[in-house]
């Protein structure tokens, strides 16, 4: 039904599986002698979380966040905080979880407020990185796929609200960002 909408699939269903697959691997062996508390970004990064967590072999706490102030494809100024964790992060390892990382705002402003809550480290994994859109000096420390500067969607990702659930990354016709 959304199917029609997309232009091309960037990287599909099987690709996210097994990137996910690697990086809990990688996630696994960089925790082991403690594990993070996963700071998930609302509302994109949900499905990329429940695929990551299944491949991550430690006693996973999550908690989530949301921050953005995402409008249409423009990414805008300060972020706001939509809704703040309900655990304390006072001591603890962190690793957010984001679907992608763009100017860097968002990320650059959460991982701030993380430290200035006290949090002991603060890392960050993320679905899809488009670098060529940066503005703030930010870097994932673990990423799935580096994208070129166009807007996808799927797999969590929006335009509008919309196309969230598609089970794979793409991007729409033209005609539909008008
Ligand atoms: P940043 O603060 O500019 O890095 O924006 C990050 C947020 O913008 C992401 O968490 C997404 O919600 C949203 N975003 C950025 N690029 C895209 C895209 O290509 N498709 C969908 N959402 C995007
Ligand atoms: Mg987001």
């Amino acid at each position: 039904m959304l199917e029609k909408d997309i232009k091309k699939v960037l990287i599909s269903e099987e690709q996210i599986i097994a990137r996910a697959k690697e990086l809990g691997a990688e996630i696994t062996e960089d925790y082991k002698d403690g594990s993070p508390l996963m700071v998930a970004l609302l509302r994109g990064s949900v499905p990329f979380l429940a695929e990551l967590i299944k491949h991550i072999d430690l006693d996973i706490q999550y908690d989530f966040m949301d921050v953005t102030s995402y409008e249409g494809t423009e990414s805008i100024g300060d972020i706001k905080i939509l809704k703040d964790l309900d655990t304390s992060v006072r001591g603890l390892d962190i690793l957010v979880v984001e679907d992608i990382v763009d100017t860097g705002r968002t990320l650059s402003a959460v991982v701030k407020t993380l430290y200035n809550k006290g949090a002991n480290s603060v890392k960050i994994v993320t679905l899809l990185d488009k670098p060529s859109r940066r503005v703030k000096d930010i870097k994932a420390d673990y990423i799935g796929f580096e994208v070129e500067n166009e807007f996808v969607v799927g797999y969590g990702m929006d335009f509008n609200q919309k196309y969230r659930c598609l089970p794979y990354i793409g991007v729409l016709k033209d005609e539909l960002y008008q």
